[in-house]
């Protein structure tokens, strides 16, 4: 399978970064192929006004790397890991404006639109997260976005991986051990199971088959 890894931090050598690379790792050493993108690399805009920078051909004229990203490495990867800092109890806004920029290709007015919409449906979504503090919800908006995007694209949230750090790298002393976590999300990333059930769903009445108890 193919992943697509976007760590969104504008540090390089930062938290969200190790986590990326950790999920990158257990990825391809379980046989998949991982690729790693950094956002603020290619993502250099804010979405715009269609209506001002469509060209005449439908196509997108906001001149950075977000078309080919989106159209030959989004569309084409089996599932996505997120890393994101957290940033005032939301996302990295590179990451933000990677989702809001997926419009210019989902709005009617984008020719090949109903391709996209097919293509975005279906895939693995996971998300790696740092942060300085540690409560609880204190990144529930995040998830809550990511799960609604999965619900919206048909897609299978996987699991979140969180790390608490604050200066650079700092995430590798954390004593839960996120690097490893992350490792361990990347290799089961596209076998893990998932369920999401709904009343009536049939399902067995054990989570877990095991021939010892009856
Ligand atoms: C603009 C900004 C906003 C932040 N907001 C929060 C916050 O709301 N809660 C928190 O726990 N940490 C917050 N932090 C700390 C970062 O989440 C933390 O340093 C993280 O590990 C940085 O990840 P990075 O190394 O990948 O950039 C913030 C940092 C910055 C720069």
């Amino acid at each position: 399978m193919k992943a697509l890894v976007l760590s969104s931090s504008p540090r390089r050598d930062g938290n969200s970064a190790r986590l990326a690379n950790a999920v990158a790792i257990g990825l391809t050493a379980n046989g998949h192929e991982a690729e790693t993108v950094y956002l603020t690399d290619v993502v250099g805009a804010f979405l715009k006004d269609c209506r001002q920078c469509r060209r005449e051909d439908g196509t997108c004229s906001i001149d950075d790397g977000y078309r080919s990203l989106f159209l030959d490495r989004f569309l084409a990867a089996d599932g996505i890991v997120a890393a994101t800092p957290v940033y005032w109890y939301g996302m990295a806004a590179q990451l933000k404006a990677f989702f809001d920029r997926m419009f210019c290709y989902v709005a009617a007015s984008y020719p090949q639109s109903e391709e996209v919409k097919r293509r975005m449906q279906g895939k693995r979504i996971g998300l790696l997260l740092s942060s300085e503090e540690t409560y609880p919800t204190l990144f529930t908006g995040i998830v809550h976005q990511l799960q609604e995007y999965s619900r919206y694209t048909h897609s299978t949230f996987v699991g979140v991986v969180h790390g608490q750090g604050n200066a650079r790298g700092e995430v590798e002393r954390d004593p839960r051990d996120p690097i490893a976590q992350a490792r361990q999300f990347g290799r089961d990333f596209f076998t893990t199971c998932y369920t999401d059930y709904q009343i009536d769903t049939p399902r067995p009445s054990r989570v877990w088959e095991d021939a010892s108890t009856p």
